[in-house]
């Protein structure tokens, strides 16, 4: 990957000087009949509909050059092909390689990796099939009923996410549960609801030493032990998902049921990896094959598609349009799908961890705008909760809605409720109501003038705030695969054009090597000083606290 300022170049300039003008949506679609056809695009399932940005074609234009003059053609291939763009950790980047269903080879440091992602793949589904269909037996020789995830990051929010949003898809008889926190509350909770004759842990972890992972996972197995008393029978109760087979070894778990993946898989990118076998228990290997296929066709789109019908592209340029020319901070992402509701969270760490970075690939201070905070809710919980500020706040929050055209429960009218919110709300923020549209409201409603005079004011809509419209027909293994895929495109985008390494995530060390020298701290008995004063006070007032 080159290392090319975008700020340096003529494109980031056109687009500095287009940001000068006022551009109203609305306005774009009333000189532009053909808005609509020209500015989406259409992929399989899912329908992009970018027509309602303060983008008009000269600036799409200029934001396809900036693609072009960044060379971001040549960074796609360059992670396709397994070169090493995690510069800071000098490894490949190959989430891809991972949901390869074309089976042409991958090659990192000169070997082909896809045999030995279809090793794994095989034996996933060998032991999925197995706990499915109840022929993995638990210590007193009944089949699993409950599966329970420990893990933290991408070692957790993948997993969950994907489970959640393919509820529809679960075993009948299988629950699953996830504990990630290491307060002790978690996984209380979770050993609460299940037997430990008939549950399955997977410790998740990418590198086997996480803190709050490693603590789960020893509590999950002294609470097994207390039951099941011989050690032996961990066999039967544990497996281990991580590339360190040394770790994995020491804490107890037999090799045999570990599944391994690669340094080459970011833990953020990993729940297509062995990292994904809580999913497949959960929803069944087929159903995580389909994922696997959806999330591949979306990469072959990515790959190929000219830039500017290419979905993760175009989102990828809209956002740097928006947070870098527009000033927008943060960008919200709204599933009108009930299952879907932990997808924003998921790619909160996607995003913010991947391209929440200040120093460029040369080592250097950027001297422009990076990854933006990425949050949402449900649609329309988030309606009736945080709408508020981002159709009349002072920031502006550009929003990606996500619905799909059929719902798993079709009861009543609720979807089409459902789906005429999603409809509304996009169209209500772009279009706002002026303060005559509201006088005149207002005087209909035979409100007194000077009543018109004070309350108006506030219930004038600006209007002119950016959405992306991302229709779905249904929300299911493929789609949803295609779904994450796309986003995981956009960040890969956004951080090449921004000359950050995404890949690497330095900015959550320092946290954990300082909880880590403060936790004797808390044991002793020694009132504590070494910090600086705010710290020294609230660990001495947290300790007194406890004598109490
Ligand atoms: O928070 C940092 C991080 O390294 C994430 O990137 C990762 O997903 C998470 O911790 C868990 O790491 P592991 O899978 O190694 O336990």
């Amino acid at each position: 990957m080159k290392n090319i300022d975008p700020s340096s170049t003529k494109a980031w300039k056109a687009l500095k000087e287009a940001s000068k003008a006022n551009i109203h949506i609305k306005k774009l679609f009333q000189d532009d009949a053909k808005r609509f056809e020209k500015y989406q695009v259409r992929f399989k399932d899912i329908l992009l509909d970018y027509s309602k940005n303060r983008i008009d074609d000269p600036i799409r234009q200029s934001l396809l050059d900036l693609a072009e003059q960044t060379e971001l053609k040549t960074a796609i291939e360059a992670m396709f092909t397994g070169k090493l763009i995690n510069g800071t950790e000098n490894r490949a980047v190959l989430h891809t390689a991972l949901r390869n269903r074309s089976d042409a080879p991958v090659y990192v440091d000169g070997k082909n990796v896809m045999p030995e992602i279809n090793k794994v793949l095989e034996r996933m589904r060998v032991f999925s099939e197995k706990v499915s269909k109840g022929v993995w037996k638990g210590y007193t020789g009944k089949p699993i009923e409950s599966l329970v995830n420990i893990g933290i990051g991408g070692s957790d929010l993948g997993p969950v996410m994907v489970t959640e949003a393919l509820k529809p898809y679960q075993h009948p008889h299988i629950k699953t549960y996830f504990v990630s926190n290491v307060d002790g509350s978690h996984i209380t909770e979770a050993l609460k609801e299940v037997n430990p004759e008939t549950t399955l842990f997977f410790i998740a972890s990418k590198t086997f030493t996480t803190q709050e992972t490693m603590t789960n996972a020893h509590t999950a197995r002294d609470w097994f032990l207390e039951n099941a008393h011989d050690k032996e029978e961990v066999a039967k109760h544990f497996v281990a998902l991580s590339t360190n087979g040394n770790a994995v070894r020491e804490f107890g778990i037999d090799l045999n049921n570990m599944f391994e993946f690669w340094d080459w898989v970011g833990g953020r990118y990993s729940l297509w990896s062995a990292i994904g076998l809580t999913i497949a228990c959960s929803v069944g290997f087929d159903n995580f094959r389909k994922l696997l296929e959806g999330a591949h066709a979306m990469d072959t789109h990515f790959r190929q598609e000219p830039f500017e019908q290419n979905i993760p592209v175009l989102l990828a340029l809209i956002g740097i349009w928006n947070t870098n020319f527009l000033g927008a901070a943060s960008e919200a992402i709204l599933p009108y799908d009930q299952y879907m509701h932990r997808f924003p969270a998921y790619f909160q760490q996607g995003n913010m961890e991947s391209n929440g970075k200040c120093i460029n690939r040369e080592g250097k201070q950027v001297d422009y705008s990076t990854g933006p905070v990425i949050w949402g809710e449900p649609g329309t919980n988030g309606q009736h909760a945080f709408y508020q500020l981002i159709h009349q706040g002072t920031q502006l929050v550009p929003c990606d809605f996500i619905a799909p055209a059929h719902t798993h429960n079709p009861l009543g009218d609720h979807h089409l409720k459902l789906m005429s919110n999603f409809f509304a709300q996009t169209e209500a923020l772009m279009n706002g109501k002026s303060l005559e549209e509201v006088q005149q409201e207002m005087e209909k409603e035979g409100k007194a003038p000077e009543i018109i005079d004070k309350i108006a004011p506030h219930r004038v809509f600006e209007g002119n705030r950016p959405t992306n419209s991302i229709l779905v027909r249904k929300i299911n293994p493929a789609t949803l695969g295609a779904l994450i895929a796309m986003y995981e495109h956009k960040i890969f985008v956004q951080g090449a054009i921004w000359n950050i390494y995404s890949f690497d995530q330095w900015g959550v060390e320092l946290g954990k090597v300082l909880a880590k020298s403060i936790l004797p701290e808390l044991a002793s008995p020694e009132t504590v000083s070494g910090h600086d004063a705010s710290t020294n006070g609230l660990i001495n007032a947290f300790k007194n606290f406890r004598k109490e």
